[in-house]
């Protein structure tokens, strides 16, 4: 029972470490569901098509005002914290948006030099304190496994919380990962679905978080091709192609771009991740190969996906915006209704949202 209940309880934290990753997925989950949501590996396909579902459930009941009412009451005794100590406003809106929705009250730290971090308090105490206050933390933050760490320590007080991970240094971003199947979902609704696309993800893979999580997600279904392209130095890491194969996806790695745009039926661009660079480093590479221009557009299948996970520099040319294939803006509203979902499952709430939409249906 406890297990099911907190099942990072009890568990020392070296132990914990030592465990692969798919190991530690499995005790993020109660109740066969994400309770806290850190990892993509959390994730296996009835899951995916159960938060895509309630997403659009969601997405039609917020079409009227009593729909909007409903929403809004599910989780009005609950408040959550956006705590963001990493630069974000789309992510942290979208969240912000998506919790409202669904009545969450919220209260928000992103600048942890304003708190007392600053009097030399850790930031694992600083969370421990701010989480009193509150029934789940979404967390943004610079370092890797971060999020996992203070999942872990709260688990092992006598309040533990629920945890999302809303982007881990260069590691994973599960929420940007479910928002982009749910894109994909819907873009090839009518075309069989996502099995067997061939999708080509462009741009800085190395440290692109969001790339990471998103290919562990579509390694879950049948037949997939991916293709990685990018500056050798940036190239997508070992640990994912490992995943990949073992996971029977066909994949292949190559800093050809134009080569590979005729076969794509999904282009994930992404930014290089600058942020990450030494010092100088930046101005040195030139990585305009890796950018999608307006001539490019003749070169793509007439029913490609064109996504981006935002912020968005020379990448995408202003003018693709403008064709129907590029899905970037729609990314961006699906987040908040896959967040929605996901944050109405965590609590266990998603049963209301199905009988109402029912009835509504009916
Ligand atoms: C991404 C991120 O923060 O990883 N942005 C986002 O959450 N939509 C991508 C990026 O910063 O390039």
């Amino acid at each position: 029972m406890m297990y099911r209940d907190n099942p990072l309880k009890d568990m020392p934290w070296a132990e914990f470490q030592q465990l692969s990753i798919t190991e530690k997925a499995a005790h993020f989950q109660r109740n066969g569901r994400p309770y806290h949501a850190l990892v993509a590996q959390q994730f296996d396909r009835p899951s995916l098509e159960r938060h895509c579902a309630l997403a659009t459930k969601i997405r039609r009941i917020a079409k009227t005002r009593g729909g909007l009412l409903f929403l809004q009451d599910l989780l009005r005794e609950k408040r959550a914290m956006l705590y963001f100590s990493q630069p974000s406003t789309r992510t942290f809106l979208s969240f912000h948006a998506a919790s409202q929705l669904v009545g969450l009250q919220l209260a928000n730290v992103r600048d942890t030099t304003t708190s007392s971090e600053i009097k030399g308090e850790s930031q694992e105490d600083s969370v421990r304190t701010f989480s009193s206050y509150f029934d789940m933390i979404i967390m943004r933050h610079p370092e890797g496994g971060f999020a996992e760490r203070i999942a872990w320590l709260l688990a092992n007080t006598s309040r533990p919380v629920p945890v999302i991970n809303a982007g881990s240094g260069k590691d994973q971003h599960p929420s940007q990962a479910l928002l982009d199947i749910y894109t994909l979902q819907r873009h090839f609704e009518e075309r069989g679905g996502i099995d067997g696309k061939t999708i080509v993800f462009v741009g800085d893979l190395a440290r692109g978080r969001t790339v990471r999580s998103l290919a562990m997600l579509l390694a879950l279904y049948r037949n997939m091709s991916m293709v990685f392209v990018a500056p050798p130095e940036l190239q997508i890491g070992k640990d994912i192609l490992g995943a990949l194969s073992a996971a029977g996806v066909q994949f292949a790695v190559t800093d050809n771009f134009e080569q590979v745009m005729p076969a794509a039926d999904a282009i994930y661009m992404t930014r290089i991740q600058d942020e990450w660079d030494q010092p100088g480093e930046s101005g040195k590479r030139d990585t305009s190969r890796f950018h999608l221009r307006a001539e490019h557009l003749t070169w793509l299948k007439g029913d490609a996906a064109i996504l981006h996970p935002l912020p968005r520099r020379a990448e995408i040319a202003p003018e693709i915006d403008a064709d129907p294939r590029a899905l970037y803006w729609r990314q961006v509203r699906n987040g908040m209704w896959i967040r929605a979902a996901l944050i109405l499952s965590i609590f266990e709430r998603d049963a209301e949202a199905d009988r109402y939409y029912r009835d509504l249906t009916s």
